[in-house]
């Protein structure tokens, strides 16, 4: 499940949210697959945790960045700039999943996960663009949410929806470059991150999936890693469900 191997090594990719469920598992493939790693995210400890687990012939730098402070986004580029004068691949897979409806949402909430998941995206995808070109790859973690909604999360999953059409957007503008744009919109992954809903809502979303389980970090960083990858080298402004069929049958 999810042992997928490819052949990255001469690129450079930088994943942010690399001290989470999703980010942590793609920097172990990346990593095995060859590539150079910049590994960012606002738990600093985290990322040079995961950099010392890795070993080997390739780089990896880890790098605090806060997604929804632009210096630190700048600054966070300017590493990039310095230490490797390029980006192949970029995977913005910070996010937060805060929990409140509409009704009782303060506007700081709101704002705070606009800013956190899809202004970071918008900003850091924008300030790294030059330094990619022909043969880059942008994959984002939109979501299920982003498609269809999800009760008590309307800020994260409005965010969402705007990554699917900043993908797209992206893919529209770049592919001339010959920069490719895709996105990725998992379900129910195992994570922290869906700890919470897990508890709460985790037997009646178990009941309307297919596969009857929740999905494992390795099957969000496989198809990442494919889309990635030359075997997707015609694949661009498109948005792949990872989710055992709950999108479909929900
Ligand atoms: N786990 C799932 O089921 C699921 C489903 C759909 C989409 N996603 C998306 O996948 C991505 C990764 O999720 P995950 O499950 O690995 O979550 P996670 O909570 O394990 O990891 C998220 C990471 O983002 C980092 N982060 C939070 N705020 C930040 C900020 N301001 N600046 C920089 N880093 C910050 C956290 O420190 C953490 O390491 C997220 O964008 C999430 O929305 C996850």
């Amino acid at each position: 499940m999810g042992n997928a191997k490819f052949d990255f090594s001469g690129k450079v990719a930088l994943i942010t949210g690399a001290a989470g469920g999703i980010g942590g598992v793609l920097a172990d493939l990346l990593h095995d697959s060859g590539a150079d790693l910049v590994l960012a995210d606002i738990n600093l400890a985290g990322v040079e945790a995961k950099a010392a687990e890795l070993s080997g012939s390739s780089r990896t730098l880890a790098v605090e960045v806060n997604s929804s402070d632009p210096e630190s986004i700048d600054a966070l580029v300017e590493r990039v700039r310095s230490e490797f004068g390029r980006l192949d691949f970029l995977v913005p897979a910070a996010g937060i999943y805060p929990e409140a409806m509409i009704a009782d949402m303060p506007f700081e909430d709101w704002r705070r996960v606009m800013s956190i998941n899809l202004d970071g995206i918008f900003l850091l995808t924008q300030r790294l663009l030059p330094l990619m070109g022909e043969g880059g790859a942008i994959v984002n973690l939109a979501s299920v949410a982003g498609h269809r909604g999800s009760l008590g999360h309307a800020h994260y999953s409005v965010a969402k929806a705007g990554i699917i059409a900043l993908t797209r957007n992206l893919a529209l503008e770049f592919g001339a470059r010959g920069i490719r744009a895709n996105a990725v919109s998992p379900g129910i992954i195992l994570t922290t991150m869906t700890e919470g809903i897990r508890a709460e809502k985790g037997d009646a979303l178990l009941a309307q999936t297919p596969l009857g389980r929740n999905g494992e970090p390795e099957e969000t960083a496989s198809v990442i890693a494919f889309l990635l990858s030359d075997a997707a080298s015609f694949v661009h402004g498109e948005v792949i469900h990872i989710n055992g069929g709950l999108f479909m049958a929900g």
